[in-house]
């Protein structure tokens, strides 16, 4: 089972950025634990990451995931809230996506509570910090098998 792991803009900021908000860990910390996750919940389990600033860059993964991927976990960012785009490639592929935030977006600004992509996912996570990465890790894998 093959899942690729997008992470979008700013993230490569964590342990840095707002870490009342996003915590002390950083993007590196997230992937490892997702790892070793991974391996204990299935060994057939593999696992892609990809991370970019770029809307486009991320769409073209999007893209590129098609008859590669069995399953893709997403965190846009603040993509989440502006980019159609990106909830069209989700759509455009039908591959089995989760959207997942650290921060319960929905407790934050209005402008964070609308996400275009989660509509075309199989389910969101959100709040559980970088936790919620390993719930939308179960969730798929239970949705796949
Ligand atoms: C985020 C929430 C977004 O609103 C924000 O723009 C981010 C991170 C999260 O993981 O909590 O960059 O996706």
């Amino acid at each position: 089972m093959k899942i690729l792991v997008i992470n979008g803009p700013n993230l490569n900021m964590l342990g840095i950025r707002e870490p009342e908000i996003y915590g002390s860990f950083t993007l590196e910390d997230i992937e490892k634990e997702l790892i070793s996750y991974a391996a204990e919940l299935d060994s057939n389990i593999s696992l892609e990451f990809f991370r970019s600033n770029f809307e486009g860059e991320i769409i073209d993964k999007i893209q590129s995931a098609l008859n590669c991927f069995d399953g893709i976990i997403i965190n846009p960012a603040a993509y989440t809230h502006t980019s159609v785009a990106i909830s069209d490639a989700v759509a455009a592929v039908g591959i089995k996506t989760v959207e997942v935030h650290l921060s319960n977006i929905y407790s934050r600004e209005e402008f964070r509570h609308n996400s275009y992509i989660a509509p075309k996912c199989l389910g969101q996570v959100a709040g559980f910090s970088k936790t919620g990465y390993k719930m939308a890790l179960l969730g798929l894998y239970e949705a796949l098998k």
